[in-house]
């Protein structure tokens, strides 16, 4: 994948989980309930979490983030024999306030810094971002928190990219999306965005089409990439 100066970019829209927000923290932090099942709990709930949005999506049959991923949480203790409603209530209430990862926030006040605008747009339920945003101390960097809740629908359906699009009245093309979901990212490009895709697990390349136009492992490496108009 090259990596290229992307011109002419206004604003910088990230996806959030697993992008700004660390989506294993929740569980990282109930070892003391969960001792070595925390990382393969956490690794199912992730997966069926984005399972539901895109059955949902697929069926017609929207429910907010919130629902989803405690749907998710619910299915993934049940496969670990895991009963405690005390446990389902700590790994919830977590997850309204997940570990942003190190470079988040300097990356956003380095991006401002150069004019850019800067937003989250996200799967995730306002409320949920709100809390997420609010816990990591970034809320004053972000010029929109964009979540699906507006869409009725998940991500990677367009009508969600095309928020980002209204919120800020540019073309696609001047909209630098970055996310470390690598179906985001494809999609992302599909829908006619710039697209970093912050691999920061070494995961191959999707085999679906249309592929980011660049590729990084955490954010620190994003605002050398950018270029402004
Ligand atoms: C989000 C999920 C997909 O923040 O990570 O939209």
């Amino acid at each position: 994948m090259p990596h290229l100066k992307l011109a002419n970019i206004r604003a910088c829209v990230f996806d959030a989980y697993g992008t700004l927000f660390d989506v294993n923290s929740a569980a990282e932090q109930v070892q003391d309930a969960l001792g070595d099942k925390w990382r393969p709990l956490a690794e199912m709930w992730r997966t069926k979490q984005l399972q539901y949005t895109w059955l949902r999506s697929l069926t017609g049959r929207h429910a907010d983030f919130w629902q989803v991923t405690g749907d998710a949480l619910d299915f993934s203790l049940a496969c670990f024999n895991l009963t405690d409603a005390h446990l389902r209530n700590r790994l919830m209430d977590l997850y309204l306030q997940l570990r942003p990862y190190p470079e988040v926030e300097n990356t956003l006040a380095t991006l401002k810094a150069r004019g850019l605008q800067c937003a989250i747009l996200s799967n995730g339920s306002a409320g949920m971002l709100s809390s997420a945003v609010g816990n990591a101390g970034i809320g004053n960097l972000l010029d929109a928190v964009l979540s699906v809740d507006d869409a009725g629908i998940f991500k990677p359906h367009p009508s969600v990219y095309q928020m980002a699009v209204d919120r800020f009245d540019v073309k696609p093309s001047e909209i630098c999306f970055i996310s470390s979901n690598g179906w985001d990212a494809f999609s992302a490009k599909a829908f006619g965005f710039h697209v970093v895709w912050c691999n920061r697990f070494a995961q191959p390349a999707e085999r679906i089409p249309d592929v980011p136009d660049a590729e990084i492992t955490n954010l620190s490496a994003l605002p050398d990439l950018v270029g402004t108009p």
